[in-house]
């Protein structure tokens, strides 16, 4: 469904990514693990065409979208959840989850979204910023499947929010590739949270793949190894 290869993305001088290679099948949960700094978010912005590549080819369902603006890309199936969230926190939720459609044919919120995310129907005239962490970050993902994704891009959505909730974000994000069989690329630091989540996982380290495995072949040992400082 995805498929990267030969990825560069540089700020300036200096090259962060350097010639990565990777891809997702369709249904597939891929999680990308690395230390702070690492380049998780510059890798997704390059991905979503917020951030030039200097090389390389980005494809989606077998087709070249390098090029692409972000908003075109999202027309062919990519959406992102953004590290740190960024709703709008003077907006209700409801019109937090209308700015999601501004790129869509339908602009009308699919039923699914409220069965999927109970409570955001309970608080849909609050304002974003009223919201908890775990709550706010319900609406960001919510946010991003209105346009019906083929691939859903998440950068460590389990920043800042409670150990008790994090779990539930699990579970919804497996609701969700169940019931519309999509693809999703997860960063993260919280080993717990991506074991309960993917079905395979790479590390990053310095702008490169240092490691991969399949959840079932996953030593959590080996990986905090290569997590810690
Ligand atoms: N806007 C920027 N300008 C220059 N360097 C940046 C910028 N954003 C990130 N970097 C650098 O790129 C590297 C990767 O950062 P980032 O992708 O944010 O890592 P992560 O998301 O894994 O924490 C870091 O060395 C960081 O300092
Ligand atoms: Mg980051």
């Amino acid at each position: 469904m995805l498929n990267i290869s030969d990825l560069k993305v540089s700020y300036g001088q200096s090259e962060v990514i350097h010639n990565v290679s990777f891809g997702a099948k369709k249904g597939e949960i891929l999680a990308i693990m690395g230390r702070n700094g690492m380049g998780k978010t510059t890798l997704l912005k390059s991905l979503m065409g917020i951030l030039p590549s200097q090389g390389g080819r980005i494809e989606l369902g077998g087709r070249d979208i390098s090029t692409m603006e972000p908003y075109m890309r999202v027309k062919h199936g990519l959406a992102y959840v953004p590290q740190g969230r960024m709703i709008f926190p003077a907006l209700t939720v409801l019109d937090n989850i209308k700015t999601g459609l501004e790129n869509s044919k339908t602009k009308t919120i699919p039923d699914d979204i409220f069965a999927l995310f109970p409570v955001l129907h309970e608080m849909r005239h609050r304002r974003g910023g009223n919201l908890s962490g775990g709550q706010q970050q319900q609406l960001a993902i919510a946010r991003a499947l209105v346009t019906d994704p083929k691939v859903l891009i998440l950068d460590e959505p389990t920043e800042g929010i409670q150990p008790s909730i994090i779990k539930d974000i699990a579970r919804v994000l497996k609701e969700i590739r169940k019931m519309r069989d999509l693809t999703i690329l997860v960063t993260e630091q919280v080993l717990s949270f991506t074991l309960d989540l993917c079905d395979r996982l790479m590390v990053i380290d310095g702008g490169r793949f240092t490691h991969e495995d399949l959840r079932e072949h996953v030593d959590a040992n080996r990986i905090k190894q290569l997590l810690a400082v």
